[in-house]
């Protein structure tokens, strides 16, 4: 292992002399991090093991800390690493391997990542911990020329030929070279011969095209290490993916590299390829052949993807022929309509998503003390010496940052998808009270302003709980400042909303408007078309609301509720989730752009004109809209309204440690029992 002292001393001791008071409490703590509390979940079967077998991360978005609020997702970075090495153990003794898997995204998220300069300072180091067999850069890794090259530097030469960019280069220098390498041809522990590559979606919309490339599946076809990749022997491939597994594949010169990539090595061999796809923030399993699919594990630190494979055939094999002990085999196919087929081995397989949380981690490398007693204690056989340091610097550097302040108590679950517009516990309603609250200039605090913002401010949900200012990096982690446009007459700011995607109706009061009704954008029943579709979607679920409560039976014949998470239904079935929960709603999301009031004089009605306010982000589309109605307006007339320091960072920040209760013993967290279906 190349991997011993984890965070460089040099980055601890830099952040120590920036706060050192905050240390104070300078104790070990040996566990996931001491505020995350403990789920009472247990898996619902041990893992299947076959001779070739995976562990898969991806979109990690610089959660190292895990999720304090969120039992299920308690466990932290130094857990995850014990896990490992217990898992590594466990494939020596049955003579099998194991292979450890990442696909990207390490930065953009969690306050670990994006808190320092350059992002990632920190929380790579403690990424770089696991050795992994393979990983590969995200979309969010080229968005500036300057992180590529961070990446390029730092965490691809730690990680060395397993770092694979097949398709991502990085200006260095004003030349184009690629991040990390563009394939590893390599012999596993147990003598398998892998040819692994890695790629990455476009995303010509925010990459940063001065300084970075992204090239098609068609373009590595014609490179020469690739006709180099295609000629060593291997026994499997792996692809690994910042891309989606499902996407299919009808043009390579634009289409999802990493299922071209596939296609167009199934149309040279029929070897088995296994994918390993991300981006798609989604617990995923997909079916291309009998010998090739692939999974897609989550985001965040919430799922640990596993994988195993058992039909992977090598003249080089010297591993288990036969697999001894009890544990369960891989039984599943991807092969359609198999029982006509004749052959003697099916191509066995099978997949699992792990919650990532110690309970799940113990419970799969035998720590996990069985004897029922409520919440079940993890063995401290579990935390290796690595794992407990790894936690233990993410501890410290959580303070030394600044992460563990306390905001303010949330009394409720704050989320984007698991309650309906305009109900309370809408994050996106929380999001308008703090806008009208915090974004408010000096000189025109009086002055009527609408503040428009959109749905993707918004990436993680708020849970009930104790609310740090780690927490609020993670809800929203892109800084945009405040812009306006001064005393917009109500008329033009109708038409406006008009031509932008949003859910919200204008009815100006003006004479103009009385005599005009110029309601293009309204359905003769008086709704726009997509507030219609979205009225309809409420109630096929108010109908299926019955769903949503998994329920068992448990010993003493009273039913358990299941905590809300992941229900899967992938292609082998609906038994991939490793901890069953009831679902969440995962359709319900807010309209793209949406606005608070502040100032009306009359809350209920709009005055006649008004400040529109918005972020950096929307002041072109604003404009654009404004020019679609022939309005004249120009960019001129756009202007900062806070100073720029101000941003959209801030506001829930500012607005819970005003408004929230500051009494963090009196907080408690949601357990389990007491989350009941979300309504
Ligand atoms: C979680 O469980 C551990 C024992 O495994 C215990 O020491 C710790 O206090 C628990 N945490 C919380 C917040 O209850
Ligand atoms: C590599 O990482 C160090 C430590 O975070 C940082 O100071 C340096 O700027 C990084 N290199 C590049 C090229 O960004
Ligand atoms: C999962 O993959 C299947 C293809 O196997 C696809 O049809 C489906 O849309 C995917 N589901 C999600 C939630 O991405
Ligand atoms: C497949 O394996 C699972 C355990 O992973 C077992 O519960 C199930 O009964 C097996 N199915 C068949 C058809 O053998
Ligand atoms: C930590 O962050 C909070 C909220 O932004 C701020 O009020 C506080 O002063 C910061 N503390 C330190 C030590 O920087
Ligand atoms: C202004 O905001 C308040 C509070 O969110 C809301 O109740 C009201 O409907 C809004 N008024 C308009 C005209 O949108
Ligand atoms: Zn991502």
């Amino acid at each position: 292992m190349r991997f011993l002292s984890v965070l460089p001393l040099a980055a601890l001791q830099a952040l120590a002399a920036v706060a050192d008071e905050s240390l104070s409490d300078n104790i070990i703590h040996p566990q996931q991090q001491k505020e995350a509390f403990n789920t009472s979940e247990i898996p619902r079967a041990p893992l299947p093991w076959g001779r070739v077998n995976f562990l898969h991360t991806s979109d990690t978005h610089g959660w190292l800390d895990g999720h304090a609020n969120v039992p299920s997702w308690g466990a932290d970075w130094g857990d995850f690493v014990s896990f490992v090495a217990h898992m590594k153990d466990k494939a020596l003794r049955m003579k099998v391997d194991l292979l450890l898997i990442d696909s990207g995204d390490f930065h953009d998220g969690g306050g670990l990542s994006d808190s320092t300069s350059p992002k990632g300072a920190v929380s790579d180091s403690i990424f770089e911990s696991i050795d992994y067999d393979v990983v590969t850069i995200g979309n969010h890794g080229v968005r500036t020329g300057a992180e590529a090259l961070n990446i390029h530097h730092n965490l691809s030469r730690v990680f060395g030929d397993q770092f694979l960019t097949s398709n991502v280069d990085v200006k260095a220098n004003g030349i184009l070279k690629s991040i990390g390498h563009r394939y590893r041809a390599f012999q596993t522990r147990k003598g398998l011969r892998i040819v692994a590559f890695g790629v990455t979606i476009n995303d010509p919309v925010l990459r940063d095209l001065a300084n970075t490339e992204v090239y098609s599946a068609e373009w590595m076809f014609h490179q020469s290490w690739f006709g180099e990749a295609m000629g060593q022997e291997a026994d499997l491939y792996v692809l690994v993916g910042h891309a989606p597994t499902y996407a299919s594949c009808l043009d390579p010169k634009k289409d999802n590299p990493l299922v071209c990539l596939r296609d167009r090595i199934r149309k040279e061999t029929d070897k088995p390829i296994q994918l390993f796809g991300g981006h798609a923030h989604h617990r995923n399993f997909t079916c291309y052949d009998d010998k090739s699919s692939g999974i897609e594990s989550g985001k965040y630190c919430d799922t640990v993807g596993w994988v195993a494979l058992n039909e992977v055939s090598s003249p080089a094999w010297s591993g288990a022929q036969t697999l001894l002990g009890d544990d369960a085999r891989p039984n599943k196919t991807c092969a359609r309509g198999n029982q006509g087929d004749i052959r003697d081995t099916p191509y066995l397989l099978d997949r699992r998503y792990v919650d990532w949380n110690r309970v799940s981690f113990a419970y799969h490398t035998g720590d996990l003390d069985s004897r029922d007693t409520g919440s079940p204690p993890v063995l401290a056989s579990f935390d290796t010496p690595l794992g407990r340091k790894v936690t233990d610097d993410i501890s410290k550097a959580r303070h030394l940052l600044n992460l563990t302040h306390f905001l303010g108590c949330a009394r409720e679950d704050y989320c984007f998808n698991c309650k309906k517009v305009g109900q309370d516990g809408n994050i996106y309603e929380l999001l308008k009270d703090a806008l009208s609250d915090t974004v408010a200039q000096k000189d025109r605090a009086t002055t009527p302003r609408v503040v428009i913002s959109n749905d993707g401010t918004i990436r993680d949900n708020i849970y009930q709980g104790p609310f740090m200012t780690g927490d609020a990096y993670a809800v929203v982690p892109f800084p945009n400042h405040f812009q306006y446009i001064a005393n917009m007459p109500c008329s033009d700011f109708k038409k406006m909303t008009s031509h932008l995607p949003t859910m919200q109706q204008v009815s100006c009061i003006d004479d103009s408007e009385r005599h005009h009704h110029d309601y293009s954008a309204i359905t003769k029943e008086g709704h726009s078309p997509d507030l219609q579709s979205h009225l309809d979607l409420r109630s096929v679920m108010d109908d299926h609301s019955d769903d949503h409560q998994a329920t068992f039976p448990q010993r003493n014949g009273q039913q358990k509720q299941y905590s809300p998470g992941y229900t899967t239904h992938d292609a082998l079935g609906n038994d991939g989730d490793d901890t069953i929960h009831s679902s969440i709603i995962e359709s319900e999301r807010y309209m793209k752009l949406f606005w608070a009031n502040a100032s009306f004089p009359t809350p209920s009605h709009y005055p006649p004109s008004f400040d529109v306010v918005f972020t950096n982000y929307l002041a072109k589309k604003i404009l654009d809209a404004l020019n679609k109605i022939g309005a004249p307006y120009t960019d001129k007339d756009v202007v900062d309204y806070l100073p720029r320091a101000y941003t959209s960072r801030d506001v829930l920040v500012d607005y819970t440690a005003r408004h929230w209760g500051q009494d963090i013993k009196n907080c408690p967290i949601k357990r389990p029992e007491d989350r009941g279906p979300p309504n």
